[in-house]
């Protein structure tokens, strides 16, 4: 991966954006840690989302869709970016005790190579509805109405890096030094000079020398995902902020988070290929975002409030039964999940809705739309 990269680099003049860098490395066919065939998820991969850490997660999630497929009297679902598939292994396996399966459950997911690994845990785990489940290459062309689901998937969409100056601002791109990546500037374009304008007096101003990220393709590729949702939702899930905390001043090295083997650290130029690169979801983009898609900003919130509000105590008693064991192991998931310092803050849950406005169980308990 690494001297293809550099190939690129160099067939690039010397320079490539981050945003393509990124791209690049999670995605480039065969040798990007997606397209690869590492674990990633879980105990034995390199970072553990929380529909790895319990099925109770998934549980809580079909709560929500089952509201919104009743609420439209039927429907399917859209989930994009699967995972390992345990995501949908798991609401798929809920919405069927709650009588309430999607007509289809679709998977848009770009590696093939998870594309497998998801058929094989749905066969695995719900023999019996591997047959709803259909894989796609892009969204779907008809219109359909039900829900829309992507965990952790925003974000794994490359992003743009700059670097504030008080005389002119830079793009940050990838150059090679010995054989090495480095980081190299370039005058930003305009269109970037004006939107780190925006983001810089969001966050309340910076200083000489300020580095951080946004997502220049956020709002096109939700558009492209969500097109043909004709009635229902898309409910987002991940770790990010609204942009006045995500632009703060003292936050002047970004949000870049590499991931491998269970450890977090901020460089993406190691490992490149074998290690995961994100970046924190500014969820104000977000929200302007479902404006621009044509639907409305139905909620927002922290994961913890919105187990809280799907009820992840009864189902805590729904799958512990009468096995105290059972309900320990679960009551600690439930805390990795929910607690503060744990996943329930950072990560965040936003709702859009089109063609309907009923209000949704999930972000009924704390609604944190007034902070984007
Ligand atoms: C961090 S993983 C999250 C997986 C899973 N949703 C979970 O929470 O465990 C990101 C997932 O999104 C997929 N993905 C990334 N970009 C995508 C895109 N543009 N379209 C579809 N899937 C994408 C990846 O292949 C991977 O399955």
């Amino acid at each position: 991966m690494r001297e293809y990269l550099l190939k690129q680099i160099n067939a690039a003049g010397g320079w490539l954006s981050f945003e393509r860098f990124m791209d690049l490395a999670l995605y480039a066919p065969i040798l990007g840690y997606y397209s690869g065939g590492a674990q990633k998820f879980g105990r034995g991969g390199d970072f553990t989302t929380a529909p790895e850490v319990s099925s109770l997660y998934g549980a809580c999630v079909a709560v929500q869709c089952q509201e919104i497929l009743r609420q439209l009297n039927a429907g399917s679902i859209l989930e994009i970016g699967a995972g390992s598939g345990r995501l949908a292994a798991d609401v798929l396996g809920s919405l069927d005790s709650l009588r309430t399966l999607p007509r289809h459950y679709w998977i848009l997911e770009i590696s093939a190579e998870l594309r497998d690994r998801q058929r094989e845990h749905i066969e695995r785990h719900q023999p019996h509805l591997l047959e709803r489940v259909q894989w796609l290459d892009r969204p779907p062309e008809e219109s359909f109405d039900g829900v829309i689901l992507a965990n952790e998937v925003l974000d794994a969409l490359p992003v743009a890096r700059f670097r504030w100056r008080a005389d002119a601002i830079e793009e940050l791109g990838v150059a090679a030094e010995d054989g090495r990546f480095a980081w190299a500037g370039r005058a930003a374009n305009s269109a970037m000079a004006r939107i780190c304008g925006a983001l810089s007096r969001a966050g309340g101003g910076w200083e000489d020398g300020y580095v951080s990220e946004y997502c220049p393709r956020l709002i096109a590729w939700t558009q492209a995902v969500t097109r043909s949702l004709r009635k229902g939702a898309a409910l987002w899930f991940d770790y990010g902020l609204p942009r006045a905390q995500y632009y703060l001043p003292e936050r002047h090295d970004g949000t870049l988070l590499c991931h491998f083997r269970h450890r977090a650290h901020g460089d993406p130029f190691l490992m490149v290929g074998l290690q995961d690169i994100t970046a924190w979801v500014d969820f104000t983009l977000l929200a302007e975002a479902s404006r621009e898609c044509g639907f409305n900003l139905a909620g927002f919130t922290t994961q913890g409030y919105f187990l809280a509000g799907t009820g992840i105590d009864q189902q805590m008693q729904l799958i512990a039964g009468n096995d105290a064991r059972q309900f320990a192991r679960l009551a600690n998931q439930a805390r990795q999940l929910m607690l503060p310092g744990e996943m329930g803050e950072r990560f965040k849950a936003m709702a859009w809705q089109r063609g309907m406005h009923e209000p949704l169980r999930g972000f009924e308990v704390l609604d944190l739309r007034h902070t984007l």
